[in-house]
């Protein structure tokens, strides 16, 4: 089974939430239309399914997990934004489209990834949906805020940037990777965890250990695949992180040595969920079908 098979029935009920977001909450315009672009054209929809899956392990409701994922998508969708400006990785092609900047201009793609971004926030302190307590829905909001931020996906961007024509050290490297991608994975399952019962609580850090693992082990993979993917399969340039003399996994210790770092990110994110005392097989699948994936 391929990825979007996996997440399929995620997709669909995320894309449904997310298109009922960005219609109902803002008037007609550009700014609008480039949101809409930004987060419904493609994706896979992977940290939504983590966000859904550990909620319903943890024995949340349906529509807390849902408002739950769409935040952490919407700051995703933001991120991708924002990486492809000409200021940063410069690149023309995302989820087989024109980035947002080459279709909407500059300015507008720069506006509807801060809008987006603070869609995430609105939706998470919204009331309308939810019956979970106020400081449930705070600490999803600071757990997703510390996530994207200076201490979390910003400062990676920040770093990846530094570093980029730059020979950097492993775990310089791990730094920014843990950070620029591995945040917001494992916030991804933090916010599902906080949707759920009061007595799963005690696995959140467990949930986030399996996702850290997993969250590093991804961007390794998106390194792995700048290489060998496929620019129509993957709806993304390959080859841009060396045309850009950018840091990354294969660059510092080869194909192979970047597989094999995968593999032992793997078993770890595996060891970790042995501490969760439900099932976890979703997961574990999960974690076998991204790391197996061509786009
Ligand atoms: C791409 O993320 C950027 C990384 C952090 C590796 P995804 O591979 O999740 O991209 P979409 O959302 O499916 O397009
Ligand atoms: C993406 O890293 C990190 C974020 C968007 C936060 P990359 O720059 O490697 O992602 P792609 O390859 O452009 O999707
Ligand atoms: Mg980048
Ligand atoms: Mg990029
Ligand atoms: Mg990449």
């Amino acid at each position: 089974m391929n990825i979007k098979q996996f997440t399929a029935d995620v997709r669909e009920n995320v894309d449904q939430r997310l298109n009922q977001l960005i219609e109902t909450s803002l008037g007609s315009s550009a700014l609008k239309e480039a949101m809409a672009y930004g987060v419904l054209l493609g994706g896979k929809r992977i940290r939504p399914y983590l966000t859904m899956t550990v909620a319903e392990l943890c024995g949340a409701k349906i529509d807390d997990a849902l408002d739950a994922a769409c935040a952490v998508e919407l700051i995703h969708a933001y991120s991708l934004i924002h990486d492809d400006l000409p200021a940063m990785d410069d690149d023309e092609l995302r989820r087989g489209h024109p980035t947002c900047h080459v279709k909407f201009g500059e300015a507008t793609a720069i506006l509807a990834g801060d809008a987006l971004q603070t869609l995430a926030f609105e939706v998470l302190s919204s009331t309308h949906n939810t019956t979970l307590p106020a400081a449930r829905r705070i600490a999803m909001i600071q757990q997703l805020a510390q996530a994207s931020g200076a201490n979390g996906m910003c400062l990676g961007q920040a770093l990846d940037l530094n570093a980029t024509g730059q020979s950097i050290d492993e775990q310089a490297l791990e730094t920014i990777h843990r950070h620029k991608t591995g945040a917001l994975i494992r916030a991804s399952a933090a916010l599902g965890a906080l949707s759920g019962s009061e007595s799963s609580q005690q696995y959140l850090s467990d949930f986030c250990d399996f996702a850290s693992w997993i969250g590093l082990a991804y961007q390794v993979y998106d390194d792995i695949l700048d290489v060998i993917g496929n620019t129509e399969i993957m709806g993304k340039p390959q080859g841009s992180d060396e045309a850009h003399h950018k840091a990354t996994y294969v660059a510092l210790l080869g194909l192979d040595g970047a597989n094999e770092k995968l593999l032992s990110l793997h078993q770890q994110a595996l060891l970790s969920l042995n501490k969760i005392p439900y099932n976890t097989q979703k997961l574990e699948t999960f974690s076998e079908i991204l790391l197996q994936r061509d786009h």
